[in-house]
């Protein structure tokens, strides 16, 4: 995988608007849910539209490891045969996770509630981020755990048949977690429950209906109750993924800022629960209008039209967080080059995702000569009004530690630079948007998707 290759740096600078059509790659958490649940699935399930990232890739390699066959077809569709709620096989080797964190906590909640053991290994960047989180309510389940200083990885799961159902209130508001106690649930006897008080994507509950479990959402004082009824069968899907909000998010920045440009984004995932950074957008000003409502895979989508606009600095209520918490990166590029100050809080999960995106955006931006102030849980942007960044300094380079948002967020910096953004490794961009830089020469050009 690129990110353990040696790094690839560039220089991304202003060359003209963003114009004509682009069509960004599939949703990357739908993307891999539909591996995991068509794996479980008796029979073929079709996914179009997958995104053809490491991470996606990851996942697909251990449910091939665990019993399913996933391939390619040469139209580009996948075609998954799965083995069967509860019929995981034993894996022969480490499940090697890469960069992906979604890969990792899933995965032990699928493996959790079956009678095999699993090592599960991953990058630099994945080995040092917390999975105590989906440890502890596994544990409770009946799982066992050797893991690494800290509850990370690599570690040894020992999962368990029978599971035992349990009632889990989310101490963080984490999808991960979340979809990690509902798929171990899956093969539990009897009703596992989530309490989700504050709601986060949802894809996994809307595929697992979609695939046929028995899943009930309601509320109870404010929270969001799932429950879903163990070892259900699933049925196979014929699946269509949405194009990834988060991997629009960048272009929809990039064009806001660029003079000139004028770029419909195609097909992008406007699911409630991941696409509040576009309303952010618009409450600082910026012109993104959507084309085409429609429902694509159980998703509510549309093409997005962004045209380059002045931005103001907002305060980000802190409770849209969950609903963009892929896109504070991006935001911040956005919120440096608007006129006034851009105030951030209640950010402290970023600091434990690819990388700690907090201090790792706090130094790019400061490097680029933007100016921004760090706080535990955020950061405050005082933007130049329009104005382009400097740029960064001969021979000085932006450092991504192996975090593909952080390289795409100073891209987009780049573009909106005097000097343009020198980035220490593009490698990682891999990991969710392999065909990012193809795309962006290519709206740069104005060309159609
Ligand atoms: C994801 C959930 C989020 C997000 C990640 C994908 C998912 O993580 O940051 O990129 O697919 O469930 P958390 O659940 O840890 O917030």
């Amino acid at each position: 995988m690129s990110h353990s290759n040696p790094p690839s740096p560039r220089r991304f600078a202003a060359s003209g608007p963003l114009t004509g059509r682009v069509a960004v790659p599939g949703d990357k958490s739908i993307s891999h849910r539909s591996i995991m649940l068509g794996a479980l699935a008796v029979g073929e399930t079709r996914v179009t539209g997958l995104l053809e990232g490491e991470d996606v890739f990851a996942t697909a390699a251990a449910m091939r490891a665990m019993g399913a066959t996933i391939e390619r077809g040469a139209n580009g569709v996948w075609s998954i045969h799965g083995v069967g709620v509860g019929s995981l096989l034993q894996p022969d080797r480490a499940l090697d996770m890469g960069n992906s964190g979604t890969s990792t906590r899933l995965l032990m909640g699928l493996v959790a509630s079956h009678p095999i053991r699993a090592v599960f290994t991953g990058d630099a960047s994945l080995s040092k981020r917390p999975m105590g989180r989906v440890i502890e309510p596994l544990s409770q389940m009946g799982a066992s755990f050797e893991a690494s200083e800290g509850g990370r990885l690599p570690l040894l799961l020992r999962g368990i048949s029978p599971a035992v159902p349990i009632t889990y209130r989310l101490p963080v508001a984490s999808a991960q977690v979340k979809s990690a106690v509902l798929l171990a649930g899956l093969n539990t006897a009897g009703i596992t429950t989530v309490i989700e008080p504050v709601p986060t994507r949802d894809h996994s509950e809307r595929m697992l209906r979609g695939f046929g479990a028995n899943l009930e959402v309601g509320e109870d004082k404010g929270a969001r109750v799932i429950r879903i009824h163990g070892e259900a069968d699933l049925i196979p899907q014929t699946i269509t993924v949405p194009g990834d909000p988060s991997s629009a998010a960048f272009f929809a920045a990039a064009a806001l800022l660029v003079p000139g440009s004028d770029l419909v984004i195609e097909n992008v995932g406007l699911n409630p629960t991941r696409a509040a950074l576009f309303d952010v957008l618009r409450q600082m000003g910026g012109s993104i209008e959507e084309l085409d409502r429609r429902e694509v895979g159980g998703e509510p989508v549309a093409d997005l039209r962004v045209r380059h606009s002045a931005l103001t600095g907002v305060e980000v209520d802190p409770a849209v967080v969950p609903a963009m918490v892929d896109e504070f990166p991006v935001l911040f590029v956005a919120a440096a080059l608007a006129q006034g100050t851009t105030t951030t809080s209640g950010l402290e999960e970023l600091r434990v995702k690819e990388s700690d995106r907090i201090t790792a955006m706090a130094e790019a931006l400061s490097l680029a000569g933007a100016r921004v102030e760090e706080l535990e849980d955020g950061l405050v942007i005082h933007g130049t009004g329009g104005d382009p960044l400097p740029g960064t300094p001969e021979s000085a380079s932006v450092v991504t530690h192996l975090d593909h948002r952080i390289a795409m967020s100073m891209a987009v910096a780049g573009l909106a630079s005097e000097r343009g953004v020198q980035v220490d490794d593009t490698g990682p961009i891999a990991t969710s948007f392999p065909t990012f830089e193809a795309l962006l020469t290519r709206a740069m050009h104005g060309e159609h998707a």
